[in-house]
């Protein structure tokens, strides 16, 4: 089968490292990928919201599979357009995407639904919102409508810098259209984290659960990023807890999803707070989590392409998926500065002996190669991944072949991990 992947960060190479070890496999492509997907895929040097450029790769070369990474085409419709073109390709519709693409929809169809969330109201005047904001008080939290990279939500701890939210987004518009809408939300507290399923419309299998470090700073410290680690599984997630969150929020958005005329297919990924009354969804997103999926893949077992392909073609009842009883860790080398300036171009070495450890494996996130030599190309560089027997375990091996690493200016955070260590003490 020949397969292609849409995407070009850490994420798509450990989904890319893991269907490459499916027999079903013949060739597979990634559009536009990096340096480390290059080594196992062929690139196809289009971005990933050119649409009609895939599309014309993707008859070209009679690609029989299409997996789509990012949020972004997937909430511009690409599954719609390459379903229409009678092109096999996994994700949810334009329609589905928007419990990631809008968090008014979102908010709104876990109230419908009665899944536990913060309370929240929603508004399109600047004026009603800060009104909302005086009356609740802080700490609150301000969260733009549309996509925004991961950069829409403040968790606002004072009054002004609430009020700067509201006005950043509604009236200077820093994040145009996205903003246009907010959502004001009650400010939970507790332990994150990310819980994905998997679902071809009607049957719902649940990934292993995982939990991400979004702050750049060691102890949760500093701006947000895309993601500075992660490690699986999350303890916090009990097999109670995934049990409730399958009967309470999965089966429910699944089956609303249904009823509704547009199945949701692909994955669909819950942020979720541990708070004292239980759990609560933060936040769906309608792909797999970077950097979660990189911990997440080395547990499974399961040949990941035949659970792609089993989800598209309407069969997963027919899959059971089965996880290797070992704790997984990421950690990101990120470039100094990021997120916000940083420099590029700087020249990478050491993979080869960190992944010495079987246990290792090395995504490349922002590389690319340069007269023949690995560069750093991007803010989040490589994802250091180790598995272990127990997070103690994965933990040491992960951070022993991150010393063999190196490149000018390297970051990264010492405490991947810490939460899961103290719930296990
Ligand atoms: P989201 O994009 O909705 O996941 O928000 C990004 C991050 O903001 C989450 O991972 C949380 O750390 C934080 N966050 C979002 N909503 C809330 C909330 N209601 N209370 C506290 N923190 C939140
Ligand atoms: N790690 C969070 C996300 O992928 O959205």
């Amino acid at each position: 089968m020949k397969v292609l992947v849409i995407g070009s960060g850490g994420r798509e190479h450990a989904m890319c490292w893991k269907i490459s070890q499916s027999p079903k496999l013949t060739k597979l492509y990634a559009a536009p990928g990096n340096a480390g997907i290059a080594e196992i895929a062929e690139i196809a040097d289009i971005p990933a919201k050119d649409q009609e450029g895939l599309l014309k790769f993707c008859k070209a070369k009679e690609i029989e599979l299409v997996i789509v990474g990012p949020e972004a085409p997937l909430t511009e419709g690409i599954v719609d357009r390459f379903e229409k073109e009678g092109i096999k390709i996994f994700g949810p519709s334009k329609f589905a995407a928007q419990l990631e693409g809008s968090k008014v929809f979102s908010k709104e169809m876990m109230k419908k639904l009665s899944i536990p969330t913060g309370e929240f109201e929603v508004f399109n005047s600047a004026e009603k919102a800060m009104d909302y904001v005086a009356k609740k008080g802080v700490p609150i939290v301000v969260k733009v409508d549309g996509l925004a990279g991961g950069k829409g939500v403040v968790v606002a701890h004072s009054m002004p810098k609430a009020m700067e939210a509201v006005h950043r987004n509604m009236v200077k518009k820093v994040f145009g259209k996205a903003g246009e809408r907010i959502v004001v939300e009650e400010c939970l507290e507790g332990e994150e984290a990310s819980v994905i399923a998997v679902t071809d419309g009607t049957t719902v299998r649940l990934l292993a659960s995982s939990q991400d470090h979004k702050r750049i700073f060691d102890g949760d410290h500093g701006p947000n990023t895309g993601g500075m680690g992660a490690y699986s599984p999350a303890p916090v997630v009990t097999d109670e807890v995934e049990k409730e969150l399958l009967e309470k929020v999965f089966l429910p958005i699944v089956n609303e999803f249904k009823a509704l005329g547009h199945p949701f297919k692909g994955f669909l990924y819950a942020g979720v707070m541990m708070t004292r009354k239980g759990f609560k969804v933060l936040e769906f997103n309608v792909r797999l989590g970077d950097p979660e999926t990189q911990a997440i893949l080395p547990r499974l077992e399961n040949d990941l392409l035949e659970v792609f392909l089993a989800t598209v073609e309407g069969r997963l009842s027919e899959i059971n998926l089965q996880w290797r009883d070992e704790d997984c860790v990421c950690v990101v080398i990120a470039a100094e500065g990021y997120p916000d300036e940083y420099e590029t171009g700087k020249k990478i070495s050491g993979i080869s002996a960190a992944k010495e450890d079987k246990a290792i494996q090395v995504f490349h996130a922002g590389t690319k190669r340069q007269n023949g030599e690995l560069v750093t190309a991007g803010g989040r560089v490589l994802n250091v991944v180790g598995s272990g027997r127990g997070i103690f375990e994965a933990l040491s091996k992960t951070y022993n072949a991150i010393e063999k690493i190196f490149f000018d200016k390297m970051y990264y955070r010492k405490d991947i991990g810490h939460k899961a260590t103290k719930v296990l003490k």
